[in-house]
């Protein structure tokens, strides 16, 4: 029988060392504590095999999160499968300026209502929806899939959110928001990244979008102006290399107030603006 500390080390041979803990560990749904302190353990032989299965998948590419089935957003872990996005470190940002724009927790402009667009494992809108409990909170996404994967996660996290299967906009005729998000497709559909990587892996309808990876974003911001309250906010997360022409769609489509956010690398990867009113 083979050692704890041996499966690691010929594991590391084809993947990298922290990957090759975080799988064991989950092979053994054992703590990072417990792994350290036994690995002169042997280690049993369905273990073994159970540990070198998802070490062959990870060394053929497959995500971490989808072979561990959750990764970790804004301090909480989301459930995660192939139906969905896994979930960025990136996308924080544009939680942070919604929060913001929603007046934070515990403040006494904190009942608006919030729409989550494309909203995937619904980590955006779960989020929000528990760092700001006063907001109502609603979420759309096109893919059956991806929301039955998002109602799971509001259930297992304790969030009130309204799921609404939707092709963006389109079913919610006559409400609106005090804010709409998006964190929609918006690579080039071209992209030679799409076939590259954890990309490879995800959902191509959560990745790409049209010739310049702008085709949901126009969609959204001309349907947008439906269902904004007058005042109200739109933010979306998009490419490094759209800022300029995300603030061009926005100014175009009468948006007032335009704001770009920068991640901490200095790139701006949130643009949004307020919706002044018909
Ligand atoms: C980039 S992912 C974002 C997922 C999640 N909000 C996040 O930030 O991790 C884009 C999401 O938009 C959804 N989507 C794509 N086309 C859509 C459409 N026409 N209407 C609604 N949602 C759509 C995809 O299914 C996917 O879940």
């Amino acid at each position: 029988m083979i050692s704890i500390a041996a499966a690691l080390g010929r594991a590391r041979d084809v993947i990298a060392p922290a990957e090759a803990r975080l799988l064991l560990r989950h092979a053994l749904g054992a703590s990072a504590a417990w792994l350290e302190a036994h690995r002169d353990d042997p280690l049993a032989r369905p273990d073994a095999e159970a540990f070198a299965a998802l070490v062959e998948r990870r060394a053929a590419g497959e995500p971490v999160a989808y072979l561990l089935g959750f990764r970790e957003f804004y301090g909480r872990e989301f459930s995660v499968t192939p139906d969905v996005l896994i979930p960025r470190p990136e996308t924080e940002l544009l939680v942070d300026v919604a929060r913001e724009k929603l007046g934070g927790s515990g403040t006494a402009n904190s009942a608006k209502t919030l729409l989550d667009l494309g909203t995937g494992s619904g980590c955006v809108a779960i989020t929000l929806a528990l760092e700001v409990p006063a907001a109502s909170v609603a979420a759309a996404d096109i893919s059956a899939a991806a929301l039955a994967v998002a109602h799971a996660n509001a259930t297992l996290l304790a969030a009130t959110v309204d799921f609404v299967a939707s092709d963006w906009l389109a079913e919610f005729t006559g409400r609106r928001f005090d804010c709409i998000v998006a964190n929609p497709p918006y690579v080039a559909a071209g992209d030679p990244h799409l076939s590259e990587g954890d990309l490879r892996f995800e959902p191509l309808t959560a990745l790409a979008c049209g010739a310049d990876g702008l085709d949901a974003i126009r969609r959204i911001v001309a349907d947008s102006v439906r269902h904004l309250e007058a005042g109200g906010w739109l933010f979306f997360e998009h490419g490094y290399d759209q800022a300029a022409a995300l603030r061009k769609l926005l100014a175009a489509a009468g948006f007032a107030d335009i704001e770009q956010h920068p991640d901490l690398a200095g790139i701006v990867r949130v643009s949004g603006g307020r919706w002044p009113g018909a």
